[in-house]
């Protein structure tokens, strides 16, 4: 038997990602995210227009996309409710969000400089993917802000030990991506880590590992 619903949310599944991008003032915002896809050197990033991070990439499109591996998700946790824009809508608010301008601080993440753009990359990332932004869409219809930005992947860095032998690969054994499904992380396929993202969403508590 199936019976139809309307979930709250449909977020089934989707690797999380720590997007590096330039504010205006020259330092780099941290927005991480999860709604992401690649085709080819492509990838595909949907993102709230009131973030930040579409604010910035839409004035100046340098981007890294920094992967996050479960090693990482206690940093990421820390700055899930933080955002690097000094406005933001009532319902931001009534999730908990508050307003950051150092995210690398406040996550204890590391500044690494990046080869071809000018914003700095994640050292803690195993994965960092420099590239610009060339075209956003709108997405969800009229009044959604919704976008969805399309980056042009122009350099790929890797941790050694996650490279298969000639370096053309990635190991799909080794690389362990952190995991948002339902805005719960998830590692391995098991419950990572307490989400404050679930908790600002009131989302239903879910049974966890000591953190
Ligand atoms: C694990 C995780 C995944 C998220 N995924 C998305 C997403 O895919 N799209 C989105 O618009 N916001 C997502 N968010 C919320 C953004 O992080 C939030 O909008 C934040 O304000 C972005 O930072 P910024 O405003 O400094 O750019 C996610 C948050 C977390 C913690």
């Amino acid at each position: 038997m199936k019976r139809t619903v309307e979930p709250k949310v449909l977020y089934f599944g989707t690797p999380v990602v720590l997007i590096s991008s330039r504010n205006p003032d020259g330092t780099t915002n941290l927005g991480p995210m999860s709604s992401a896809w690649w085709l080819g050197y492509t990838a595909m990033l949907g993102m709230s227009a009131g973030s930040q991070t579409v604010k910035n990439l839409t004035e100046r499109p340098e981007a890294v996309l920094n992967l996050v591996d479960p090693a990482m998700v206690a940093a990421l946790d820390r700055i899930a409710l933080l955002t690097g824009s000094t406005e933001m809508s009532d319902a931001k608010r009534a999730r908990g969000y508050r307003y950051e301008p150092d995210k690398f601080g406040a996550a204890g993440l590391t500044r690494a400089p990046s080869d071809l753009v000018d914003v700095d990359a994640v050292l803690e990332s195993p994965i960092n993917l420099e590239g610009r932004i060339e075209a956003i869409f709108d997405v969800g219809g009229a009044g959604s802000n919704l976008r969805a930005l399309e980056m042009k992947i122009e350099r790929v860095h890797v941790r050694e030990d996650l490279l298969m032998s000639n370096d053309r690969y990635i190991d799909p054994l080794a690389w362990d991506p952190l995991i948002m499904k339902f805005t719960e992380y998830f590692a391995g396929g098991a419950p990572a880590y307490a989400s404050s993202l679930a908790r600002g969403w009131q989302m239903p508590p879910m049974p966890l590992p000591a953190n």
